[in-house]
């Protein structure tokens, strides 16, 4: 695997970056490689309180990088910005990221994921100078459930949404069929959430946009991305460290659904490889990649692993669900693994023995939960 670090990085890649969401979790762990590879590095942030709690700057975020807080859904944010930043390159990760909340704050979910995006690519039309590439973190939910193969005759077909009186049955899987792994080249998107319509509108935007004026569009489709500095505080995403949380509390986990819930959960590490690969290669590479550990592991598997850890009560099904979310997801991650050039490393027990550390030097027992 090419681990990002200045020796792979050649002259084209020097120059500035621009990160939006650059103090998150994601623009944190690729900050090393970044103030590495580019002779000056930017992120843009606003510093959400629902994953920043004091609102100051992250201690995760190199201290190479320039912090700049401001809104990327405010037009006057890019024309502040971009003249005296004139990045070469733009990762674009700042979003709205809750898949559940999405279906209740869907306005806030695409003010900030489309406008956002629209106010960053007109200011750049304004600003007089287009970067060489941006690079698009968009999301696994773009699939929805995905494609599925019947058991009977083998045929691909897409499921589509499961309606809240499916599941209210207990009715999780769809009958005589098995999921196909997320592959961009073979599954076509068919979002179930607001969220994950929001992130297919980035893309589309983004690919129409960037043709238009020959600027490179490296979109990654990342699945569930875990790990040191993941946000302790965001009620909405992080079902890894809300696991954490309970089983550190001395509590069982909930399993939702059946417990047999499949994801691709990959570690923060593998994912910031991918991004920086991305916004480093000599020339970006075609069409949505697909980012995740390239294996599933169940809901149940991951709970029992982090219970183990901390000497926690057996999980517990509860049959609860979530409108939103997906059955399985899992990536083909063979086209990045060719194209970036990038690999997965880590397994799940030893991403949540990482994990788990990180929030055990964080969080006392007694205020795991
Ligand atoms: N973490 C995952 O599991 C995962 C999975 C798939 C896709 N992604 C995508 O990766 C990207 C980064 O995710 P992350 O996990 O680092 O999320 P994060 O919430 O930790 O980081 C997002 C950052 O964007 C900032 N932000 C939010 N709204 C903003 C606004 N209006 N203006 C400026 N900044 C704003 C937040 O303050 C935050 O620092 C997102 O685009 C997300 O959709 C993440």
């Amino acid at each position: 695997m090419t681990q990002p670090s200045s020796t792979n990085t050649s002259p084209a890649n020097r120059g500035t970056v621009l990160v939006t969401g650059g103090a998150g979790f994601i623009g944190c762990a690729i900050s090393p490689a970044l103030v590495a590879s580019f002779d000056r590095v930017v992120a843009l942030d606003n510093l959400h309180p629902q994953i920043h709690s004091g609102q100051t700057r992250p201690a995760e975020l190199d201290p190479g990088v320039e912090l700049i807080v401001a809104d990327i859904t405010d037009a006057k944010t890019w024309d502040d910005v971009l003249p005296a930043v004139a990045p070469d390159v733009v990762i674009h990760l700042a979003a709205e990221t809750g898949t559940g909340q999405s279906l209740e704050e869907s306005t806030r979910h695409a003010m900030v994921n489309v406008v956002g995006t629209t106010q960053l690519l007109d200011g750049l039309n304004r600003s007089g100078k287009l970067p060489r590439r941006i690079v698009l973190t968009s999301s696994r939910a773009v699939y929805g459930e995905g494609a599925w193969k019947s058991d009977v005759d083998g045929h691909v077909f897409y499921p589509g949404q499961r309606s809240n009186e499916i599941l209210s049955r207990s009715q999780w899987d769809f009958p005589d069929a098995h999921p196909v792994a997320m592959s961009a080249a073979a599954v076509a998107p068919a979002p179930v959430s607001v969220y994950g319509s929001t992130k297919l509108a980035q893309e589309n935007i983004l690919e129409s946009w960037s043709k238009s004026y020959g600027v490179e569009a490296a979109v990654l489709r990342l699945q569930n991305v875990y790990g040191p500095g993941q946000s302790l505080i965001n009620p909405y995403t992080g079902i890894m460290s809300l696991f954490c949380r309970m089983a550190k509390a001395g509590k069982s986990i909930p399993l939702y659904e059946d417990g047999e819930v499949r994801r691709d959960f990959v570690l923060i590490d593998d994912v910031a490889a991918a991004v920086v690969a991305a916004a480093v290669a000599e020339k970006a590479h075609d069409g949505a990649l697909d980012i995740g550990s390239g294996e599933f592991q169940t809901i149940r598997t991951a709970a029992e692993i982090i219970s183990r850890y901390y000497g926690a009560p057996e999980p517990h099904v509860t049959g609860q669900f979530r409108q939103g979310d997906v059955r399985h997801a899992w990536a083909d991650v063979e086209p990045a693994k060719a194209q970036l050039p990038w690999e997965p490393r880590y397994d799940l027990e030893a991403g949540i023995s990482r994990l788990a550390e990180w929030i055990d030097g964080r969080l006392p027992a007694e205020a795991a939960l």
